[in-house]
C-alpha cells in the first residue's frame, strides 16, 4: 500500500469515563485566590500544563502567545504593589454596600502562590497577512485566550489552581516585566497546588452576582428579539 500522505487517522473515540473526566475538570475548575499551597509546582507538571496551553488553536497557526514565568518574590512584590494601586482605584468605582463587599473580596494571590504566569499576545507574530486574521485583527487575542483556558483546565487536572488577576494598569505590568509595545498582555495568572476549593464561583458564594442560566444565553438562528435574561439578573446588573 502507498504511504498515507493525507495526515488523517480515524478520529479517536472517548469512552463514557474519559468524557466524564473532562466534564468534571471543566465543572470543578475555579478561580483561585486564597487557597494556594506555598510549595513550588513540579517542573514536569508545569511543563505538561504549558504544553497543554501551547496546544491551543490559534488563528493561522500563529501561536501568538508567550508565557512569562515569574517566581522572584521581589518582582512579585512589585507586581503586587501595582495591583494595590489599581485596586484602590477600582474600589472607588463602587458605592455603598457594594464598596464594602468589594473591599472584603480577595482578588489576587500574587504573593501567596509560588508561581505567577503572564500570558501575552505578540501582535506581529505570523507577519503582516495572517490566514483568518484579515478582517478581524483581534483573532490573535482570542487565540491567546484559548491557550489560557487550556492552561487553566490542564492545571486543574494536575491539582494546580489558577487565579486570573486583571486589576492592573497594563502599563505598570509592561514596565515591570519589560514587555514591548507590540505585545499585548492578555492574562496575569497566579498558580499553585491546592487542597481545597470553592464548590461554586466565589463571587456567587459571596452574593456578588449569580450565574446566568444556560437557557438565557442560547438562542436559535440569531440575536433574540426579546430580552432573555431573567429579572433578578437585570436587577443585579443595575
Ligand atoms: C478575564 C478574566 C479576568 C478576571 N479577573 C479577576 C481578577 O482580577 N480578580 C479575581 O479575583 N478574579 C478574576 N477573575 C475570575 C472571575 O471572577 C471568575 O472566573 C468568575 O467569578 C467565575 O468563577 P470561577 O472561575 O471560580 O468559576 C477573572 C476571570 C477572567 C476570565
Amino acid at each position: 500500500m502507498p504511504p498515507d500522505t493525507s495526515g488523517k487517522a480515524p478520529a479517536r473515540r472517548f469512552d463514557d469515563q474519559e468524557r466524564q473526566a473532562l466534564y468534571d475538570i471543566i465543572n470543578n475548575r475555579r478561580d483561585v485566590r486564597n487557597e494556594f499551597r506555598p510549595d513550588p509546582v513540579a517542573p514536569a507538571t508545569l511543563r505538561r500544563i504549558l504544553a497543554a496551553a501551547h496546544a491551543a488553536p490559534s488563528v493561522g497557526l500563529t501561536q501568538p502567545w508567550d508565557f512569562l514565568l515569574i517566581r522572584d518574590p521581589r518582582r512579585r512584590a512589585d507586581v503586587h504593589a501595582a495591583f494595590l494601586r489599581a485596586n484602590a482605584e477600582a474600589e472607588e468605582m463602587f458605592e455603598g454596600h457594594r464598596k464594602a463587599l468589594y473591599r472584603s473580596l480577595k482578588l489576587e494571590g500574587i504573593l501567596t502562590s509560588p508561581l505567577n504566569i503572564c500570558v501575552t499576545c505578540d501582535r506581529n507574530r505570523g507577519g503582516k497577512v495572517v490566514l483568518g486574521r484579515t478582517h478581524d485583527k483581534n483573532m490573535d487575542l482570542y487565540s491567546t485566550v484559548c491557550a489560557v483556558q487550556n492552561l487553566w483546565l490542564a492545571a486543574r487536572a494536575e491539582g494546580v489552581g489558577i487565579g486570573w488577576v486583571s486589576i492592573f494598569r497594563p502599563q505598570d505590568l509592561r514596565d515591570l516585566l519589560g514587555i514591548p509595545d507590540h505585545v499585548e498582555i492578555v492574562a496575569y495568572l497566579c498558580a499553585g497546588y491546592i487542597d481545597e476549593l470553592y464548590t461554586k464561583p466565589e463571587l456567587e458564594a459571596r452574593d456578588w452576582r449569580a450565574r446566568l442560566k444556560l437557557e438565557s444565553v442560547v438562542h436559535e438562528e440569531g440575536w433574540p428579539t426579546r430580552q432573555p435574561r431573567d429579572a433578578a439578573d437585570a436587577a443585579r446588573c443595575e
